[in-house]
């Protein structure tokens, strides 16, 4: 059976699990036994690059090289508030891209928000490809939050593309976890789903009926709130009273932030299960003329971070009650509230989501693994037709036109169940009107965003009215939307799929993918290279201990001395071969390594 991966593709950290031949969902550890990996990507000083928790280990003394958060720039635009709020916070560059998109400076390259995620994607598929040997796992469904937009949808899909992955689903979050919560159980029950990650906030809501169905009901969120925000707040709150202590202010040292960042982050945590804590950082930064080193010392208590906070747990609590107004439901009718993502370990944040749905959220799932268990479990679906499940979601966000007078005109509306499609006909507003514009948007948070817009063209003269075009909307099942517009009488007809002016363009990706290939490629040979070294280093120090042992015993006849020649000049030669790199030869040389360990073996374990 052919395996497909479900990857949570997070903002912080990611995880990647897959359905077992049995059923049993398994999440899949990486190399250092952990089950999730930082969403980072660093470059060294030496051109290699680094994902993951060994990406995190160095990014103090790399600050500017090491790159995360980079779910909060995808499908974004250059000119928009999140891109000029991340600038501003991180310690690496963020450039304007050829199509008004950001690009990333990693040493002397740039890259494009999506080949960053790329690699983070890479690494999880190789995770996984580690865990079970000889397979290629190339077919996976990736998550990303429910309130994304088509561009970050589009854009996480691209991403996907240049990892050389077939994304067959793109789904969303809270849903994986619904998923997660509800397999292989009969239930009829109404769940809420209070996802909030590091980068991004959503809740949803579902009904989960025997025989597998899972239909989403309604769903909000905010792709821009998350465990990041609050580690900001004790951020500025640590420069403050610095500030105020010492009159010198961190933000200048890209060194120090990057400490205060992560010392946060770690009194963020601590404070979940104890209410005292301590940032301590020793020799934050040099100051005077005598270069005299500071300190940052400073006991913090949970009901501060509390406080810092409160606006930001109010969001959630807020997106929740309209949530279950969009649903049209009250608290009392939600059966069971399932929390996901790192910050509901946060007390505060436990207690805003027991508020708002008036009972104690539920502890079945684990929050950092849920979303990439229901990403594998929606995988194992799509391709076992066996499988009883079937899968509603809706679309977040409202779908239209932009007439004339600025005015939207909406044809899809917002928590409509995915796929769906609307038709509406439009007549021209002007006499030999030759071609028609069509600006297809988006409505998010009350806001109006342009999708996409084309120009349906060459229609034939006729005075104002008379030609009716009909436009067609359509979002697929990753949410996706395309649109087709058609001359009725004519049938001159014209469709797009909505690439936002933030996306690449398709020769774009496939330059991307081919140098993600090849990348692949020499990271394979290296990982394979460093194997057979370990092997070999290891065969000749064995041979090498017992070397004086054997001598003492074979040297006296010339069967003996000619072995012990032989053994010399393969041990010389496996030097030779590792010093030069060359894999081919040192598997050669290996093989007569482990027959002459064999010999001398048994020469030791002889009976004299
Ligand atoms: N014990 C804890 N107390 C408070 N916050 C925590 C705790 N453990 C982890 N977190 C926070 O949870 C966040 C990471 O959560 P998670 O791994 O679910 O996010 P993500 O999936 O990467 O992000 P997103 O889903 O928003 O894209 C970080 O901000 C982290 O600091
Ligand atoms: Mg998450």
């Amino acid at each position: 059976m052919e395996r497909v991966i479900g990857i949570d593709l997070g903002t912080t950290n990611s995880c990647v699990a897959v359905i077992d031949v049995d059923g049993v969902p398994q999440v899949i550890p990486n190399r250092g036994g952990y089950k999730t990996t930082p969403s980072i990507v660093a470059i060294t000083e030496g051109g290699r690059r680094l994902v993951g928790h060994i990406a995190k280990r160095q990014s103090i003394t790399n600050a500017e090289n090491t790159v995360y958060t980079v779910k909060r720039l995808i499908g974004r635009k250059w000119d928009s508030d999140p891109v000029r709020s991340v600038c501003g916070t991180v310690s690496f560059t963020v450039e304007e891209g050829p199509h008004e998109d950001v690009r990333i400076k990693l040493r002397d390259a740039y890259y494009s928000v999506q080949e960053i995620s790329a690699m983070i994607l890479q690494e999880m598929k190789l995770v996984a490809e580690e865990f079970f040997p000889g397979e290629v796992l190339n077919r996976a469904v990736i998550t990303v939050p429910a309130y994304f937009n088509d561009a970050q949808r589009q854009a996480t899909k691209d991403a996907g593309q240049i990892a050389g992955l077939d994304v067959i689903r793109i789904i969303n979050e809270p849903t994986a976890a619904a998923l997660a919560y509800g397999y292989g159980k009969s239930m009829n029950k109404v769940i809420a789903v209070f996802d909030l990650g590091g980068g991004t906030f959503d809740v949803s809501i579902l009904e989960i009926s025997e025989g597998g169905v899972f239909k989403v009901i309604a769903t909000a969120g905010d792709t821009f709130l998350g465990g990041e925000d609050f580690d900001h707040r004790i951020m500025d709150w640590l420069i403050d009273g610095f500030k105020v202590e010492h009159g010198v202010d961190l933000r200048a040292d890209r060194m120090a932030l990057q400490r205060l960042r992560d010392a946060a982050e770690k009194v963020k945590c601590e404070l979940s299960s104890v209410s005292e804590a301590d940032v301590n950082l020793p020799f934050i930064i040099s100051h005077g003329p005598d270069n005299t080193s500071l300190h940052l010392q400073k006991p913090v208590d949970r009901e501060t971070v509390e406080k810092l906070c409160i606006d930001l747990i109010e969001r959630c609590r807020e997106l929740c009650r309209s949530t279950l107004k969009d649903a049209h439901l009250t608290a009392s009718q939600i059966d069971e509230v399932v929390l996901v993502g790192g910050m509901t370990r946060m007390p505060a944040v436990q207690k805003a989501c027991a508020e708002v749905f008036v009972r104690e959220p539920s502890k079945g799932v684990h929050p950092d693994e849920v979303v990439a268990i229901g990403a594998a479990i929606q995988g194992k679906a799509l391709l076992d037709e066996q499988e009883d499940l079937i899968l509603l979601d809706v679309t977040p966000h409202a779908l239209g036109l932009l007439t004339a007078g600025n005015h939207f005109d909406e044809l899809i509306g917002q928590n409509t169940t995915v796929p769906t499609s609307a038709t509406k006909t439009f007549t021209t507003s002007r006499d030999n009107q030759t071609a028609v514009k069509i600006l297809v948007m988006q409505r998010e948070s009350d806001e109006n965003q342009l999708l996409g817009e084309f120009l349906l063209t060459g229609l034939r003269s006729a005075t104002k009215g008379q030609i009716e075009i009909e436009v067609t909307f359509s979002i697929d099942s990753d949410g996706i939307v395309s649109v087709f517009a058609k001359d009725c009488e004519t049938g001159l007809e014209q469709s797009i799929q909505v690439t936002s002016s933030s996306g690449l363009t398709a020769e774009e990706v496939s330059q991307m993918m081919a140098s993600a290939e090849e990348y692949m490629i020499e990271r394979k040979g290296s990982d394979e290279l460093e194997g057979v070294r370990q092997n070999a280093e290891k065969l000749s120090a064995d041979i090498e201990k017992l070397f004086p042992q054997v001598e003492a015993l074979v040297a006296s006849s010339d069967f003996g001395r000619e072995a012990l020649g032989k053994a010399r000049e393969v041990l010389a030669n496996t030097k030779e071969a590792i010093e030069k790199s060359d894999l081919a030869l040192i598997k050669e040389h290996s093989e007569a390594l482990s027959r002459t360990l064999k010999m001398f073996k048994g020469v030791v374990s002889r009976p004299t």
